[in-house]
């Protein structure tokens, strides 16, 4: 989605835009374009295309300016073109905006200033918003919040304005923004990665506040009902290393590698093996609310949605708890029935999904209890929600969710644990083997790493199919599901998931030599009933690349290719089978040459319905 930066300081602005621009590239985008405030007024650059197509632009000797916006532009309003793109000129030219989100009441504020003579150049509600500041603040002068309070929608904006040479202004509803504080200059963001070798200390903007960033009278902060607030300036963690591709080719290898770590981040501290026991700081404080619940809601969106359908596999089955899953987008417009005694689960990489923030929102009016599992420290998603334990995967900056899955899937392993110690629905052995077994995961996952140059085999082998089909059982049936999702995002083969025995029901019918089948066929309880499912595509002459456990001598005689990995109890499977998936889309994609961290069209943080 749109990516937002800004800078007001004695540093020239410039290159501090342009460096935090390719920053938020991972975010996805069709255009990008920044304004620079100096004596001579505003000047804009925008281009279509990437940043760098931007840069060609700019004069060699780039218009010098302490003060400017920047903006990446992914297309909701209007095709991607340089006129749509951001930042925009009020009519006047004395106000430049940029902004993040829909407005989506701009029609009727549109024929409104049209009547007073605005007229646009481009297709964007963006450019509707920068005229309505103009008409408030200049021709009305009242302040820019008449503006904001006209805004039905979601924004996070930031304006700048000639004669004004000592401020930037920015306010947020449904799309983040915040505010970097170094020594005597502000920075702006949609997330910290922009300018975290300048400053750690950061300020959140909330829901309906606006800050004017002033370099004479300093950082002030209200709601846009006028009411004065108390900027709360926190201290980031973030470090520059870990939103750099550190010798890897891209982000999404260098993201698949890290699971041991991020998956031992995610377990450290919580997982007390000596001890035998599990402590999850947020969970441990709603543990009554989770035991008498009648059900638990978990509602999340693409990858997110996987590692919930795993969610749902590991508390019904340790904890005998009913859980549903929901695609957020769905459960917010179906009327859903929700009560007190229900708790609802988000699972947010980002933590800013549009649909997954709506749907807390209608799930909190109907009193259920919400528990955030998010990624992203003090994201919309976070701050949401009642309780929530954070997945510790570190920044993801690759589309296509790689450890934040697996560190989603850990934290519900944690859950569901901790649940069934206390309901007691699994023996006291049984914990204390599976938590054992949970701890070693890291190493596992380290292990099954090797299979890398395997999986690069077997991409070179069927990187031009048009079609490919990923089959799984049990808990592994999500992990077919992401496997498909992993191949299609970054690689553009049409893939599809299905339960393995839910194959004969229809997709069977397009199984031919030309058409490879991913099966996971781990040695678990459905094993047998996989390898008779591997038979009959066999039957048809379908090539079949199974994920086998170590040491399996049944399935690598019937399959075309098998990739080995440990052994590990079923619950904790998909930790491991998820692997070779992740490697073989990722080695597809690159010898594709298509573009594996930001692939076309998607964005990282889907911050619009
Ligand atoms: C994953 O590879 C996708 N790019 C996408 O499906 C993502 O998981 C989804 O948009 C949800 O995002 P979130 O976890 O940040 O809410």
């Amino acid at each position: 989605m749109c990516g937002i930066v800004g800078y007001i300081g004695e540093k020239e602005a410039y290159p501090i835009l342009v460096k935090g621009l390719k920053r938020l590239e991972y975010r996805g985008y069709d255009s990008a374009g920044v304004a620079l405030l100096n004596e001579k007024g505003i000047e804009i650059y925008k281009k279509q295309g990437k940043v760098v197509q931007m840069e060609r632009i700019i004069p060699a000797e780039h218009p010098k300016a302490n003060i400017g916006i920047g903006h990446t532009r992914w297309a909701t309003h209007g095709v991607p073109s340089d006129e749509n793109s951001h930042p925009h000129y009020s009519q006047s030219k004395k106000i430049a905006i940029i902004h993040n989100g829909i407005i989506e009441n701009y029609t009727s504020i549109k024929s409104g200033l049209e009547k007073r003579g605005y007229t646009f150049k481009s297709d964007t509600d963006t450019e509707v918003l920068v005229n309505l500041i103009e008409e408030v603040l200049i021709h009305e002068n009242v302040s820019i919040d008449e503006a904001v309070h006209q805004v039905v929608g979601a924004y996070a904006i930031a304006v700048i304005e000639e004669g004004n040479h000592d401020q930037i202004v920015v306010a947020k509803k449904g799309s983040p923004l915040v505010i970097g504080i170094g020594e005597g200059e502000y920075y702006i963001a949609s997330d910290a990665t922009p300018f975290i070798e300048y400053t750690k200390q950061a300020v959140y903007l909330e829901e309906e506040e606006l800050a004017i960033l002033s370099l004479k009278d300093g950082l002030k902060l209200k709601n846009i009902t006028n009411e004065i607030k108390i900027p709360y300036v926190q201290e980031l963690a973030l470090e520059l290393e870990s939103i750099e591709k550190g010798g890897y080719d891209h982000f999404m290898l260098k993201e698949i590698n890290e699971q041991p770590k991020s998956i031992f981040d995610t377990l450290r501290g919580r997982l007390l093996v000596d001890k035998g026991t599990i402590q999850l700081g947020g969970f441990n404080e709603y543990e009554k609310k989770f035991l008498s619940a009648d059900r638990i809601i978990i509602v999340a969106c693409g990858t997110s949605w996987h590692a919930g359908l795993v969610a749902e596999y590991l508390i019904e089955d340790l904890a005998r708890i009913p859980v549903e899953v929901e695609y957020a987008s769905e459960f917010r417009y179906r009327n859903p029935i929700i009560t007190e005694r229900d708790i609802v689960i988000p699972i947010s990489q980002s933590g800013e999904t549009a649909d997954t923030l709506s749907a807390i929102k209608l799930a909190k009016e109907k009193g259920a209890t919400i528990f955030g599992v998010c990624n992203v420290v003090g994201s919309s998603i976070a701050r949401e929600s009642h309780s929530g334990a954070y997945t510790h995967a570190g920044p993801e900056i690759g589309v296509a969710s790689t450890k934040a899955f697996t560190a989603q899937v850990t934290v519900f392993t944690l859950i569901a644990l901790s649940l069934a110690r206390k309901k007691g629905t699994i023996t006291e052995s049984m914990f204390r083997q599976l938590i054992r077994e949970l701890d070693a995961m890291p190493s596992k996952v380290e292990e099954t790493l090797k299979v890398d140059e395997q999986s690069k085999y077997i991409a070179s082998i069927y990187k031009d199919v048009p079609n490919c089909l990923f089959l799984g059982r049990g808990i592994n049936f999500p992990v077919a599901l992401e496997g498909a999702l992993k191949l299609k995002e970054i690689s553009y083969i049409h893939a599809e998931g299905y339960p393995a025995a839910e194959m004969k029901h229809g997709p069977i019918a397009l199984i031919d030599e030309d058409m490879p089948t991913v099966v996971v066929a781990t040695r678990t309880e459905h094993y047998e009933k996989v390898v008779s499912n591997i038979q009959e595509i066999k039957a048809r002459s379908g090539k079949i690349i199974a994920i086998v456990t170590q040491g399996d001598t049944v399935v690598s005689k019937i399959a075309d290719h098998v990739i080995e990995v440990p052994d590990v109890d079923e619950r904790l499977s998909p930790l491991v089978t998820t692997i070779p998936l992740q490697l073989m889309s990722y080695h597809i994609a690159v010898m594709r040459e298509c573009n594996v961290d930001q692939p076309r069209n998607l964005a990282k943080s889907v911050t619009v319905e």
